[in-house]
């Protein structure tokens, strides 16, 4: 039976991290297990930044945005050495148990930590809802929010002037930001991660937002596909004439305070980490899949491949113009 687990949070924070943890705290004090949290992920779990909490302590966190046990990404954690310096510190404070709440790097990390001997259960926490093995991560509701709001307020602006505005979202060439904002956006057209627009491209989709009477001509676009999104804008504005404002909507997308669906899942995630733990479980991760919460076992949740959404794109662009 385990007695002491230890939370970290790791990768990009997601909205619904605290609720995660809160869940995982309390469901713990109910079994009698003493809950300890890392501060900023693997890095905090190499440096031995291990320090024990109480009900009282996470009592606040249900509503908070970002992490208040901090992330980082530690790149060092992929070689062995640094990993067995981590279970020294988790050793010397007899802590037999660890939840991970990242992305799916965060994942290996939790599974490799599992060879070494440590109970590890890994819950999907990032805004990119790029891990195959759950429906939907921690995060992604908030994000997804987040973006369609923005986008109802850039579109505002745009019609007023008559403009062409680029949006630009984030997902970490994950197609899910994109896919899941466009469908619920007024955008006259959504671009996934590998869909690269000419500025040719965007003036015969102003042509036709025109033709449909439209004020305005909003475009998504994902992260990392131009190198430049206002040097691309000023191309756009040379070919159409028209005047055209890019907005990359950056961190915006990472902060805030958590949508509902978020905390419901977090909740719910986290319960089902100390269920697993109590249960005598290890390298194993949770998700939900067709209104489940499921748990699979980490290494070959990172075998599946993700959904392509690109058949549902064109439906999408064919009802949004
Ligand atoms: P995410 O978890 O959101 O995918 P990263 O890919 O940055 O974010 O991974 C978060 C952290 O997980 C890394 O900074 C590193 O500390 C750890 N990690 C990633 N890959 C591995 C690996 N192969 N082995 C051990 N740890 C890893
Ligand atoms: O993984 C979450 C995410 O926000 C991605 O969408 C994005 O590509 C990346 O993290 C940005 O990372 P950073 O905050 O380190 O710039």
């Amino acid at each position: 039976m385990i007695k002491k687990i230890a939370i970290l949070t790791s990768g990009g924070d997601a909205p619904g991290m605290n609720a995660a943890i809160r869940a995982i705290v309390k469901s713990a004090h109910c079994n009698n297990i003493e809950t300890y949290v890392v501060k900023q992920g693997y890095l905090g779990l190499y440096k031995g930044d291990i320090v024990k909490v109480n009900n009282d302590d996470i009592e606040h966190i249900l509503n908070l945005g970002g992490t208040f046990i901090f992330s980082a990404r530690f790149p060092e954690f992929k070689d062995i050495a640094n990993r067995k310096i981590a279970k020294k510190n988790l050793d010397k404070l007899g802590i037999d148990a660890l939840v991970v709440i990242g992305g799916d790097g965060s994942y290996k990390g939790a599974q490799k930590l599992s060879e070494l001997g440590i109970n590890s259960i890994a819950l999907p926490g990032t805004i990119d809802n790029d891990i195959a093995s759950t429906d939907f991560t921690i995060g992604f509701f908030t994000a997804w929010n987040t973006i369609v709001n923005s986008i109802a307020q850039i579109r505002d602006t745009m019609n007023s002037h008559h403009r062409i505005g680029i949006v630009e979202v984030m997902g970490n060439k994950c197609q899910d930001l994109s896919f899941f904002s466009g469908i619920s956006s007024d955008v006259d057209y959504t671009a996934m991660p590998d869909e690269v627009l000419t500025a040719k491209d965007v003036a015969r989709i102003y042509e036709i937002s025109k033709k449909n009477k439209k004020n305005s001509c909003l475009i998504l676009v994902t992260e990392k596909t131009y190198k430049n999104i206002h040097e691309f804008a000023s191309k756009i504005e040379k070919e159409t004439k028209v005047v055209t404002r890019a907005t990359s909507l950056g961190h915006i997308q990472r902060g805030g305070m958590p949508v509902p669906m978020d905390k419901y899942i977090a909740t719910m995630m986290g319960n089902k980490a100390v269920e697993l733990l109590i249960a005598g479980k290890s390298s194993r991760c949770i998700g939900i899949v067709n209104n489940k919460f499921v748990d699979y076992d980490i290494e070959r949740a990172l075998d599946q491949p993700r959904t392509n959404r690109t058949e549902m794109v064109r439906i999408i662009n064919k009802i949004n113009r």
